[in-house]
């Protein structure tokens, strides 16, 4: 994050549009309850979690909190593919989604008989707001020869028009099937990530010049210089991250392969270049074992709030207690567009299970 103000409550966040122009969003600050007022409000959450026959579904990057009640009801903490999927299998009537707007609106497509609330629908993703629909629509008009393959953190209406969607954990298997089958590749919005994938698979790929707020501060020297002060560390490194940064990781992958690292590795310390909130259940999974933040703010870097997406920190306890109380914030998609967009989801969905790739989260502590 480049640099942000703070008014009423909110936080201003510039992000990328297309044109390299910089756009800004706000982002709320949630208010943090006391240790008193958790305890009523997990209460009375699961409370109404029964009586409304709902699940919550939760993203590794939003408040510990919400992760453990996830884990504590039933419900799923994971990565964005698995959560889509969670969701798609789950007979609640209810999904109740604590995360940001396109993973609302993922449930919603593949769920359209399903109520989805969030419990802020203006927590936003600078990936999906630097891909409007009106310009990403002429760059897929004018490339009809090339196979559209959107990351899931985008709109529906992008996801409409895509031939695949595909999330970090999926994205390098689909892109491989293809190119083998000789397709050449519109890719959009994330740059980082589609030039990593570019690299590992030689695949022929326009890429739309989007990027996360996150990911993208994170600093390639300065992770060197962490990375040799602590050899005996293991860099594990998101693929929205600059690919000087993930010429350094030993392990690149999806918040769920990640943490997968964390366990499977023979290290006692890693250093993570992801959003910070990912570090709960990493703690929560091996408490013996040390973390360490990549470093954002190095020279070079006017970030104030890194690490952390102020999108995600929208989710919190009292806006999840208000929604399920008075069933507001529900999630609508257009039925036209949602049936279009639903197309990719599924193909992309039918193609992990081809593949056998493991789509349940990482489970409990
Ligand atoms: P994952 O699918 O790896 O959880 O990533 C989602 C995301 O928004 C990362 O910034
Ligand atoms: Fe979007 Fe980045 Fe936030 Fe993930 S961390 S939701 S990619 S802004």
């Amino acid at each position: 994050m480049k640099e942000f103000s703070e008014q009423n409550g909110a936080r201003s966040i510039p992000y990328e549009h297309p044109g390299h122009v910089i756009s800004t969003a706000r982002a709320k600050i949630p208010h943090e309850p006391n240790p008193d007022e958790k305890i009523i409000l997990v209460k009375r959450i699961k409370q109404l979690l029964k009586q409304q026959d709902a699940v919550l579904v939760a993203h590794y990057y939003v408040h510990p909190d919400l992760q453990d009640l996830a884990d504590e009801t039933g419900g799923c903490v994971s990565d964005s593919l698995d959560m889509a999927n969670f969701g798609y299998q789950h007979p609640a009537k209810t999904i109740v989604v604590a995360g940001v707007r396109f993973m609302g609106e993922t449930a919603k497509i593949l769920n359209p008989e399903k109520r989805v609330l969030m419990p802020d629908l203006e927590a936003e993703c600078s990936l999906d707001l630097g891909c409007p629909i009106g310009e990403f629509s002429d760059m897929c008009d004018a490339h009809p020869d090339r196979t559209v393959v959107v990351y899931a953190n985008t709109s529906a209406e992008v996801k409409a028009r895509a031939d695949w969607v595909v999330t970090s954990s999926i994205a390098l298997p689909i892109v491989q099937h293809l190119k083998a089958r000789g397709e050449k590749i519109l890719w959009a919005p994330d740059r980082h990530l589609g030039n990593y994938i570019q690299q590992q698979t030689g695949a022929d790929m326009l890429i739309w010049q989007g990027s996360c707020v996150v990911h993208e501060e994170f600093k390639a020297r300065e992770l060197a210089e962490m990375k040799a002060r602590n050899p005996d560390a293991k860099v594990l490194v998101h693929p929205e991250s600059p690919l000087s940064v993930i010429q350094l990781a030993d392990v690149v992958g999806s918040t769920t392969q990640l943490i997968k690292a964390t366990r499977t590795l023979d290290a006692s310390k890693f250093i993570v270049a992801t959003d910070n909130g990912i570090l709960h259940r990493m703690k929560q999974l091996s408490p013996e074992k040390k973390f360490l933040e990549a470093p954002t703010a190095g020279t070079g870097a006017t970030c104030i709030s890194c690490n952390h997406c102020p999108w995600m920190a929208m989710n919190g306890l009292v806006n999840l207690a208000q929604v399920l109380e008075n069933g507001i914030n529900e999630i609508h998609v257009d039925p036209e567009i949602g049936r279009r967009a639903r197309i990719p989801i599924m193909r992309m969905l039918d193609f992990a299970r081809q593949i056998s790739l493991p789509t349940s989260g990482i489970g409990n502590a």
